[in-house]
C-alpha cells in the first residue's frame, strides 16, 4: 500500500512488525504546519528534545522541560494523520525511577494524543522500559550517543570504537530490545558496531549516524532541509537549503517595502462599490 493512500495512524505495534523489512523513515516535528508537511511521507515522527537546540537556541537538550514536550508533541499529534507520532522524554523527568518515568509518561501520552515515547539509555535503564511496557506506555529506546548523558560521556563523539564501548552497547540494545521496546534509535554508532547490532536485536534498530545497515533512518528535519546552521553533524545529508531560499524570500519582501513596491493594488481594500471591493479570500 503507498504510503499516501494509508489514512490510518501507524502504531507502535505496527513499526515492530517492520523489523528486517523496508527501512523505517523517520524524522523529528516540532510543530503543526511542519508535521503536515512530513507526515505523508515518513512511517514515524519523532517530536525530539531536539527543540530545545533548534528551535530555542539552547546548547544541550538539558534545560527542556516537561512543559515544553508536552505543548510540541500536543502540536504534532494534533497536525498527524498517518505517522506514529512517538514524544522524548526531557532530562530529568524519567531517570530517578520506574515510578517517576510512568508519571511522566502518562502525562506525555494523556496530554498529546502521541502513540509513544522515547527515552535514552541501556542496560541502567531496562527495568523502567519494563515497567512502563507492562503498564501499558509504548517505548521507543536510545542507546549509543545518548545526548542528554553529554556531561558524562565526554560529548557529541561517535561510540564504538572501542571493544570495550562496543560491547556495552551492544549489551544496551539488547537490554532494550528484552525489557519490550518496539523500537530503538542507535545515534552515532560506528559502521560494524551498529550492523552487528542490526542482526542481532529483536526489533527495528532505527539509525541516525549508524550506516544503512539499520532497520530504519531519522535525522533531525531542520537538519536535513538547512534550516539549522549551528553546527551540522557529519551524518547529516542536506536534501535542501531552505535555510537560504528564507532569507532571499525575506530580503526580496524588504526590498519591495523599502521601495514601496508591497503592498501593491491588488492587495489593498477600495471602498464600498469599488474595485477590488473583495479579494480572493472573500474578506472585504
Ligand atoms: O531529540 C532528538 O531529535 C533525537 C533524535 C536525534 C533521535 O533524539
Amino acid at each position: 500500500m503507498s504510503v499516501q493512500a494509508d489514512t490510518k495512524r501507524l502504531t507502535p505495534h505496527a513499526v515492530m512488525a517492520r523489523k528486517g523489512g523496508t527501512p523505517l523513515v523517520c524524522l523529528t516535528a516540532y510543530t503543526a504546519p511542519m508535521a503536515r508537511y512530513l507526515d505523508t511521507h515518513v512511517d514515524v515522527l519523532l517530536v525530539g528534545d531536539s527543540v530545545g537546540m533548534v528551535l530555542y537556541g539552547m546548547e544541550t537538550t538539558l534545560p527542556v522541560s516537561l512543559d515544553i514536550m508536552i505543548a510540541h508533541g500536543r502540536a504534532v499529534a494534533g497536525a498527524v494523520r498517518r505517522a506514529c507520532v512517538v514524544v522524548d522524554l526531557p532530562f530529568g523527568t524519567y531517570q530517578e525511577s520506574p515510578e517517576q518515568a510512568f508519571r511522566t509518561a502518562a502525562r506525555v501520552l494523556a496530554e498529546t494524543g502521541a502513540a509513544a515515547v522515547k527515552l535514552e539509555g541501556g542496560t541502567e535503564m531496562a527495568p523502567t522500559i519494563r515497567f512502563l511496557v507492562q503498564r501499558g506506555i509504548p517505548v521507543m529506546g536510545h542507546v549509543g550517543l545518548t545526548p542528554q548523558s553529554c556531561n558524562t560521556l565526554g560529548g557529541f563523539r561517535a561510540r564504538g570504537r572501542t571493544g570495550e564501548e562496543a560491547r556495552q552497547i551492544q549489551d544496551d540494545a539488547l537490554a532494550v530490545a528484552e525489557a519490550g521496546a518496539f523500537s530503538v534509535v542507535l545515534e552515532a554508532a560506528v559502521e560494524p558496531l551498529a550492523r552487528t547490532i542490526a542482526g542481532q536485536v529483536p526489533i527495528p534498530v532505527i539509525g541516525i549516524g549508524a550506516s544503512v545497515a539499520c532497520d530504519g533512518q531519522i535525522l533531525v528535519t531542520e537538519d536535513m532541509l538547512g534550516l539549522f546552521d549551528t553546527f551540522t553533524p557529519r551524518f547529516v545529508r542536506r536534501y535542501a537549503e531552505l535555510g537560504t531560499l528564507l532569507s532571499d524570500a525575506v530580503a526580496g519582501y524588504a526590498a519591495d517595502v523599502r521601495a514601496r513596491v508591497f503592498p501593491g493594488p491588488e492587495h489593498c481594500f477600495a471602498v464600498a462599490g469599488k474595485a477590488h471591493d473583495h479579494d480572493s479570500s472573500g474578506q472585504e
